[in-house]
């Protein structure tokens, strides 16, 4: 068997913290007097907090002083906290830690790459922090997905190439990084939304054993 590098994003992908971000930004829109809907939240997945607040403010037509806008990131990171702070093992989306158990077994090198900076405490949360040979957050890269940076930091650091990874992702901005880095990449969600991706499965329990053997040995 060849080895791959299995690059998984977090929020989404391997616990369902989109739900989390968008109660949480969506309470900061909501005290500024203005709401957005699940279809704009799309476009918050996959995104930097940074750019996240961008988009955002610019739904709500604001424009707020420098200061504002880094009170604005913190209260809600703040509010997210709240929820992650609650998280447990139970929260790992169905057939992920199959998944991981699998690939490790099979000797595959596994990453994260995440645009979060809260992925590391994430992981320790859900206690699947050991599983992963690598680890590339928000803290390491400059430039968001988009930008494929945090899966080329992965591969180099698991001194792999491109075109030995294969990626997880359930954010449009997550596929588009993949593709521009010459990954294979795999959309976890709705194909229609994630019709850039080489696959699209709804969640890991539609990804068989035998699609993963053939990914190995692609
Ligand atoms: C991504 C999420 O994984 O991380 C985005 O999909 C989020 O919604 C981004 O904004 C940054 O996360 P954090 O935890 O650093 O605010
Ligand atoms: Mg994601």
């Amino acid at each position: 068997m060849s080895k791959k590098a299995f690059i998984f994003d977090l929020d989404g992908v391997i616990v369902d913290t989109a739900k989390y971000h968008f109660l949480a930004w969506r309470k900061l829109a909501n005290s500024m007097g203005f709401d957005f809907t699940h279809e704009q939240n799309e476009q918050l997945k996959g995104v930097s907090r940074v750019k996240s607040l961008e988009k955002i403010l610019a739904w709500g037509n604001k424009s707020v002083s420098e200061d504002e806008f880094i009170k604005f990131m913190a209260q809600k990171n703040d509010d997210y906290l709240i929820y992650i702070e609650k998280m447990e093992a139970q929260e790992i989306l169905p057939d992920v830690t199959k998944t991981l158990d699998y690939l490790s077994a099979a000797n595959q090198h596994i990453a994260l790459g995440s645009a979060s900076k809260n992925a590391r405490m994430i992981l320790e949360k859900v206690n699947l922090l050991e599983k992963f040979d690598v680890l590339v957050d928000g803290n390491d890269v400059t430039k968001a997905k988009p930008d494929p940076e945090v899966f080329l930091i992965a591969a180099q650091q698991l001194h792999t190439n491109p075109e030995n990874c294969i990626v997880f992702e359930d954010a449009v901005a997550g596929i588009q990084a993949a593709n521009t880095a010459g990954m294979v990449s795999i959309g976890i969600g709705d194909k229609k939304t994630l019709h850039e991706s080489d696959y699209v499965f709804k969640d890991f329990t539609e990804i068989s054993e035998a699609f993963l053997k053939e990914l190995i040995n692609r």
